[in-house]
């Protein structure tokens, strides 16, 4: 029974804290009956009333505010930047399939490597894939803790503050009894009529326009200040839970459809066009059913995501380098439209690689506007015949920057002319060179401006040293003013060169010297990507740090030994081992370390912190022959996760992987009562799913 409550004396503040609860209760109801379930219980006025009533109690009582009441929804004040954050599990792609024979070569691929433990019947989960940007979500206790961008899957970056504004993601799990640790998985993106309404914004305020919906979403989430962000009604599909903490799995379904119906349950919007599909033919059933439907749909879809359901199987299935083996991507065709060729121009970027792009007359493509498309290569063009006047057809896919198909050669007006590709480089004016073996044409200048300014842009970007403040604007100002030649160079600059630049005041000056100082404690990962090694992109660079964890390590190693990372093949080896031969470059590292940068470093901090649990500190024998991993591949994995890999079992043994004509090792392991793991359970410790 309640206690009448005397209106002339203040009400108690347990009364008062009971009220905010019960406010805060009625309104997160009210607002996922609305955004998610999209039926609203309460009225408008209603709602707003409540709202008042406990953002009153709040500013009256700022001891009652929570995490998870809806007033908290939005920050007050912007962010300054971003900071870069490891996944607690690592966010995987999916590999692609463009058509039902690709799709049924998975099935056996999969079944293949399931190796004949493969159920009766498998079941199948239809998902649309939302062409938007995926989100890593993190709650605990129920409380949404941390929303990070994917990034490059290891690292993303932390925008919980833009996540929070997210109405159909939830402050906190309608869940009585929440697990620990929870990772929610899914897609944000704009609806279509907002995307079109921000472009119109953008438009009037002579603003430029965001390509497509995509674009704008990922440009929305790393907006910094979150009021901006409130106002573009991002959305959000859940479509993955995981229970990294979950070791007697109850709480968790124990198949891949349920748990998009646990997702719903506990406050989540998940999209509603899926099915359960019983066989390979109901899948492309079901993809054909939505190849023309989707165009009704509010959001873009690029294809459907077919998952096996059972997670039993998934993971006997695991994973490979960068996908799951128990799902795939069935994505719809390329959009193709003819445009008229209105230019051919060339960049120079920063290996040097001089690429034409044909400049077109715009066109509508899959959801944007498309007015360039890359040419690849000089053979590309004379392949094609390719001419300034032509009409041709483009196409646009997913990811996939715009291409020309084909030219309409019966549209040729009179008088064009093949192209003419440059001989010399369009920035430096030096002639290009095409190696033989290569289709790209070069500009081997190493001091040509292009390569220059790409080499710094790329220092400066924010997977690298991420020197706030330093864009193409100043460095092409740099350059031109001959204030520096490479990167190294940047480390000496003074406030005085600094303030001849044009435009560049003193407090510029200073603010671009501070971020100059930040970045030298950027870790030895960061600083290898930075140097722009050929096929050495963010995730390569953080395997070979892992490994080698000095820069003499690496600048001693032979290209076989390279190739022992996990991750790393003989062609990104031999680059690697190249680039460290070329004199020039090993002056610049050395004139780098003078300056301060990080050229070692063991796991940084980061890496601490996501070492696995189950892992850490442990340690483990290997014997016999795993069924995929080689031997060293397997240690690997352990000792990034933070485990010991020893040659003899002992009491001190924490776990013994078998493989295949395992001998003494696993007959000691039984007699001490030692835990043994298959290669599967391996994987799955690591993963983080056991
Ligand atoms: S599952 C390991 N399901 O597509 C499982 N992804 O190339 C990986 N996506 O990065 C993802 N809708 O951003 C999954 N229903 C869906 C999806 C979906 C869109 C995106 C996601 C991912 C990309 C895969």
């Amino acid at each position: 029974m309640s206690k009448e409550r005397n209106p002339s004396m203040p009400p108690e503040s347990s009364d008062l804290s009971q009220r905010a609860q019960e406010l805060r209760n009625l309104l997160q109801r009210a607002s996922y009956e609305y955004h998610v379930l999209d039926s609203p219980t309460l009225e408008d006025a209603v709602y707003d009333q409540l709202y008042r009533e406990l953002q009153t109690l709040e500013e009256q009582h700022p001891e009652l505010i929570t995490a998870d009441s809806p007033t908290q929804r939005v920050g007050e004040k912007p962010a300054t930047q971003f900071t870069s954050v490891r996944h607690h599990i690592p966010l995987y792609s999916l590999e692609n399939a463009f058509n039902q024979d690709e799709l049924k070569a998975w099935e056996q691929r999969w079944q293949r490597a399931a190796d004949g433990d493969i159920p009766d019947s498998v079941q199948y989960v239809c998902e649309l894939k939302i062409d938007g940007s995926a989100l890593a979500l993190t709650y605990e206790d129920g409380l949404l803790v941390r929303g990070a961008t994917r990034g490059n899957g290891i690292e993303g970056e932390d925008i919980t503050q833009n996540v929070r504004t997210i109405r159909t993601i939830p402050l906190r799990l309608d869940w009585a009894a929440p697990p620990k640790r929870l990772e929610i998985r899914g897609e944000a993106f704009l609806p279509l009529d907002v995307f079109e309404q921000i472009n119109d914004e953008r438009a009037t305020a002579g603003d430029p326009l965001f390509a497509n919906p995509r674009n704008a979403a990922a440009g929305t989430l790393r907006q910094l200040d979150s009021r901006v962000v409130a106002k573009r009604r991002l959305d959000f599909f859940a479509y993955t839970a995981l229970f990294p903490e979950d070791n007697d799995r109850s709480i968790a379904t124990d198949n891949q459809w349920d748990s998009l119906e646990q997702l719903h349950s506990i406050g989540f919007r998940v999209n509603p066009n899926r099915r359960l599909c019983e066989s390979i033919d109901d899948v492309v059933a079901f993809y054909e059913d939505w190849s023309s439907d989707r165009h009704d749909l509010p959001y873009l879809t690029d294809g459907v995501v077919v998952k096996i359901n059972s997670f039993a199987l998934q993971q006997t299935l695991g994973f490979t380098q960068k996908f799951p083996r128990w799902a795939i991507a069935l994505k719809y065709p390329a959009e193709e439209s003819p445009t008229l060729v209105e230019n051919i121009s060339v960049n120079v970027g920063r290996t040097g690689a001089v690429t034409p792009l044909a400049e077109l007359r715009p066109v509508q493509l899959a959801g944007t506007t498309v007015s360039r498309a890359t040419l690849h290569n000089r053979d590309f063009i004379a392949e094609l015949d390719i001419r300034v006047g032509d009409t041709v057809i483009v196409r646009k896919a997913g990811e996939i920057i715009p291409e020309v198909v084909r030219v309409l050669k019966e549209l040729r007006p009179d008088g064009t002319q093949p192209y003419p590709f440059p001989t010399e480089c369009p920035v430096c004016g030096q002639p290009v060179v095409q190696p033989e073996d290569e289709a790209v044409t070069r500009c081997i200048n190493r001091s040509c401006p292009a390569i220059l300014k790409g080499a710094l842009v790329h220092w400066a970007s924010r997977g690298a040293l991420d020197i706030n403040g330093l864009g193409e604007k100043w460095v092409d100002q740099f350059l031109s003013r001959d204030l520096i030649q490479t990167v190294a160079d940047l480390y000496t600059l003074t406030e005085d060169d600094l303030i001849q630049v044009e435009r560049m005041g003193k407090k510029s000056a200073q603010n671009l010297l501070d971020a100059l100082e930040i970045s030298k404690q950027q870790p030895w990962s960061r600083v290898l990507f930075g140097l722009g090694i050929r096929h050495v992109g963010s995730v390569n660079a953080q395997l070979l740090a892992e490994h080698f964890t000095t820069v003499e390590a690496l600048q001693s190693a032979m290209p076989e030994t390279i190739e022992t990372v996990y991750g790393i093949g003989p062609e990104i080896a031999q680059s690697v081992y190249q680039w460290f031969q070329v004199p020039a470059n090993q002056t610049l590292i050395q004139r780098l370390k003078d300056a301060g940068l990080q050229f070692a470093g063991a796991a940084s901090v980061q890496q601490a912190e996501q070492q696995n649990e189950a892992i850490a500190g442990k340690t483990f024998v290997l014997t016999g022959t795993l069924p995929n991993l080689k031997r060293d591949e397997a240690k690997d994995l352990i000792q990034q996760a933070g485990g010991k890999v020893t040659g003899s079992v002992s009491k001190k043994t924490d776990y013994v992987v078998v493989g295949e004509d395992a001998g003494s090792k696993q007959a000691k392991a039984e007699q001490l009562g030692i835990p043994q793991l298959s290669e599967v359970q391996l994987l799955a410790l690591v993963e983080g799913r056991s």
